[in-house]
């Protein structure tokens, strides 16, 4: 794991199922003693640890004691479907003025061109080609492989086990279910969702779910 950003004490937004794969990535890399305080909705009247790590309560607590010259953050929230919850938690903070950290497990396997967005995430035994773009809070689950020259736009979520073949174009906040296949030099559209398992043989319009094999829009 390395945390891009020169800011080295860290803030995670969200404790929840990804909040805590992120946790596992920094341990694997020694970063998680960099992790200073979560910040989780759920847990906000929990006060004392969390896998060691204090609570800090509410987002105001955030603003108010941790600026944003003190810390980066990382994005817990994952996704199942729509990536907007994500991109939203992403997008307020930002403007806010606070920077995401990048977080790489370090087992996953990155050629040396490929461009890594702020605040980007990609989990144990990723593979991303050659040629490959990833923007801005991008989230490369576990076991994702990415071929050559594959660009993909902010806030995109490829889940869990997903294979992205060579050329693709993936719009902003698109969700590529676990499991998905998306053959090479298709275009899937931004804000729209790749359902778990699908096969995606041709361009994918915007803000459409598809499922199956082949891939269809779900009526
Ligand atoms: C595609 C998806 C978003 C649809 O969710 P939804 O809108 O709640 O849809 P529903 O569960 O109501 O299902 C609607 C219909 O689509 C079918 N369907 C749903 N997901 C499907 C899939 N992945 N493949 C094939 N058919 C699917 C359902 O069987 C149902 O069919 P029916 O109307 O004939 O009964 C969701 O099923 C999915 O695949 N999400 C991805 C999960 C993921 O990636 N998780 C990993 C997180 S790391």
């Amino acid at each position: 794991m390395r945390p891009l950003n020169k800011c080295e004490s860290l803030i995670l937004l969200g404790c929840g199922g990804h909040g805590r794969v992120l946790l596992a990535a920094l341990q694997a890399g020694g970063g998680k003693k960099d992790v200073i305080g979560i910040i989780d909705p759920v847990a906000t009247k929990l006060r004392g640890t969390f896998a060691e790590i204090p609570l800090l309560g509410q987002e105001e607590e955030l603003t108010f004691n941790y600026p944003p010259t003190e810390v980066s953050l990382l994005n817990g929230v994952g996704s199942v479907g729509s990536t907007a919850k994500r991109a939203e938690v992403y997008n307020k903070f930002l403007q806010d003025g606070y920077k995401f950290a990048t977080v790489i497990h370090p087992t996953a396997n990155i050629a040396d061109d490929v461009v890594v967005g702020e605040g980007a995430q990609i989990m144990a035994g990723a593979i991303i080609q050659t040629g490959c773009s990833i923007g801005d809070n991008v989230l490369i689950n576990s076991g994702v492989v990415v071929e050559h020259d594959t660009k993909i736009a902010d806030h995109v979520h490829i889940a869990t086990g997903a294979v992205v073949a060579g050329g693709v174009e993936i719009g902003v906040g698109a969700h590529i279910g676990c499991g998905a296949t998306i053959i090479q030099g298709v275009v899937v559209g931004a804000s729209s969702v790749v359902g778990a398992g699908a096969v995606v043989l041709d361009n994918v319009p915007d803000g459409v779910v598809v499922v199956g094999v082949p891939a269809a829009v779900l009526a």
